[in-house]
């Protein structure tokens, strides 16, 4: 299974930092924004990761994360040259994606709690498409599911007017490897977009899209505003202060995923600058 983190996009909802700086690399209390995203993509095991972003963009990410490595890594990087919808990166991806399945996630989005329906859906790697749904309250704003009264989805609408469910589709696909070919024969909307919601429809036509339900423990967060960008702030500063315990630290989780040995782990936090950031590692260790 490869993944791919989708962090492009023109963010203009974010004027006027957005003419400067990416939105995914806004600090979330203690670190960028996509570190959210790649954690989810790690803790389900996956170590093949393409990075696509905008031209200005790349180069940050490259400084970021280099070639993954010292997290036990291979990162690659793409450029999506304008933000032509979200299955694009699946053309984009074609080569990275080769003949494996693949998970997307998309680089704004926070997922928090037990994760294990989508580590579920990584292992057993099943063929056609799994998506998830989650409930919200603003079902405008998202691709929304419908189930029949036996659970099953029966249709998904990009961003509907009169949502016929509360049941919102979060930025975290897996798909088999179809996914390349299906992207490829779509059409631009109406918005000049390649709609991830066109390609969910073809799984759901094609009898192959199994949509999961995440319960309510779990916390998807919207990162879509500056005040969503705040609360999601206020949300880790708590739960980080009250446990002592950092969530999506990527260097601590290739650790205890065993993607790097102690020795490299250590030799890591060697290379980090004096920070929290450092003395948490060094804690981890000592540990
Ligand atoms: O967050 C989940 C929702 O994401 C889904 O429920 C929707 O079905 C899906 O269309 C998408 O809706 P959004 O309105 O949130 O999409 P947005 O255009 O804001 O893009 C989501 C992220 O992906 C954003 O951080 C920018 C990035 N992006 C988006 C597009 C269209 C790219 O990097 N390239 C793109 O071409």
């Amino acid at each position: 299974m490869k993944g791919i983190v989708l962090a492009g996009g023109s963010g203009t909802r974010m004027y006027p930092i957005s003419k400067v700086y990416s939105k995914q690399l806004t600090l979330i209390y203690d670190k960028p924004l996509i570190y959210y995203p790649l954690s989810v993509l790690m803790l389900a095991g996956i170590k093949e990761i393409l990075i696509i972003s905008n031209e200005d963009t790349i180069p940050l990410y490259k400084k970021l994360f280099e070639d993954g490595s010292h997290v036990g890594l291979k990162i690659s990087y793409a450029v999506q040259p304008a933000p032509r919808g979200i299955a694009e990166s699946f053309v984009i991806g074609e080569k990275f994606i080769g003949d494996d399945s693949v998970s997307l996630i998309l680089g704004d989005n926070i997922f928090y709690g037990k994760l294990d329906f989508f580590y579920k859906s990584v292992q057993e790697n099943n063929s056609g498409a799994t998506i998830f749904a989650y409930q919200v309250t603003d079902p405008q704003r998202y691709g929304i599911v419908e189930f029949d009264g036996n659970g099953k989805a029966i249709s998904i609408e990009e961003k509907p007017k009169d949502p016929k469910s509360n049941f919102a589709v979060p930025g975290l696909y897996v798909y088999d490897n179809k996914i390349v070919n299906i992207s490829k024969n779509l059409e631009p909307s109406a918005r000049g977009e390649l709609e991830i919601t066109d390609v969910n429809r073809e799984y759901l036509r094609l009898g192959e899209l199994n949509v999961e339900r995440i319960g309510r423990g779990v916390a998807w967060l919207d990162t879509g505003t500056p005040e969503a960008l705040l609360k999601a702030s206020q949300f880790f500063g708590v739960i980080e202060d009250r446990q002592g315990l950092k969530v999506a630290c990527i260097e601590e989780i290739a650790y205890n995923q065993g993607f790097i040995n102690r020795d490299q782990f250590a030799k890591l936090i060697e290379s980090i600058p004096n920070s929290l950031y450092k003395e948490y590692l060094i804690k981890v260790l000592d540990d």
